[in-house]
């Protein structure tokens, strides 16, 4: 087992953090896939299109007890243990603000295609210390793909080391992103971006996992990913694999990628600007006309 007292350096280096995330993230997918079509229990948490079932809740739970056993004195944030609504996520990370490991969990990122037995959700699983993620795995059970990053080590999909694409121009990029279940704000902003957006590439994509999404930008099938309204939980793991596979992550001004963005876009680097600029140009459209 790792040592906790190494002096103030984080010890990613002995793997154990890292093995004992991967071998969660397969445990849990491996149990998830063989609910599909088998779940019981569906509920609407605040919104009426954002789901949960009893296997969301037994994922994270089965998660939990194989980290807190490796690691019991390290924090855990997963979504199921957050009370839902606008910001829940910023509030939890508030309360764990003085916890120095913190795992930063997403038991199934793409509920809604779980339960229509849609093939393309994930299980996604950080690990932050002082508030930086140091390690991300994001685990795709029916591809059986699982992607792993770890600080400064670089980003790994099945032991071989993953790159961003090299597009340099948004007319040959293939980008992705996601419809909020925010429909007050998120959701109108992010039609307006599309439509702006859509037009100036080869294509859009939007499959439900923000986390996969992220992996996939890491892998360099997608050449950008951006999405208004995201928690921790479906973006910490995903946006270290960006960084470790040499893409750039920041919010949709620009800033640095932290723990508390929400609006975030993520990419091969070449492209970030004209990403950037477009969505800053919606946005500042947008508000000008909301007020009015
Ligand atoms: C959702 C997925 C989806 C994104 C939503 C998220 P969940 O997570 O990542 O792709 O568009 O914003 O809430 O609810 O399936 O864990
Ligand atoms: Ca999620
Ligand atoms: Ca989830």
């Amino acid at each position: 087992m790792t040592s906790l007292s190494n002096n103030d350096a984080y010890t990613v280096g002995s793997k154990s953090f890292t093995a004992v995330a991967i071998n969660t993230a397969a445990k849990a997918g491996e149990w998830i896939k063989s609910k599909v079509g088998g779940y019981n229990k569906l509920r609407q948490k605040s919104v009426a299109n954002d789901l949960v079932t009893e296997v969301d809740k037994g994922a994270e739970a089965l998660i939990r007890n194989l980290i807190q056993t490796h690691f019991p004195h390290h924090a855990f944030l997963g979504e199921e243990g957050v009370t839902p609504g606008p910001g829940a996520f910023v509030k939890a990370l508030d309360n764990h603000k003085d916890s120095e490991y913190l795992w930063i969990v997403d038991p199934i990122d793409g509920t809604t295609n779980f339960v229509h037995g849609y093939p393309y959700f994930s299980v996604s699983i950080a690990l932050a210390y002082k508030h930086e993620v140091i390690v991300g795995v994001v685990y795709d059970p029916v591809q059986d793909e699982m992607f792993v990053a770890e600080k400064g080590k670089g980003a790994y999909l099945t032991g071989r080391r993953m790159e961003v694409s090299a597009e340099e121009k948004l007319a040959d990029s293939l980008l992705a992103t996601g419809f909020p279940t925010d429909r007050s704000r998120a959701l109108p902003l992010n039609m307006r971006c599309l439509q702006r957006i859509a037009p100036q590439t080869r294509n859009i994509r939007s499959s439900g996992s923000a986390a996969l999404h992220l992996a996939y930008v890491a892998a360099g099938r997608l050449s950008g990913f951006w999405e208004y309204g995201l928690s921790v939980w479906d973006q910490a793991a995903g946006t270290l694999l960006v960084k470790e596979s040499g893409g750039t992550v920041t919010d949709t001004k620009g800033a640095a990628y932290g723990l508390t963005v929400s609006d975030v876009v993520a990419t091969n680097g070449h492209i970030h600007d004209s990403v950037l600029n477009e969505l800053m140009q919606e946005e500042a459209a947008f508000h000008t006309e909301i007020q009015n």
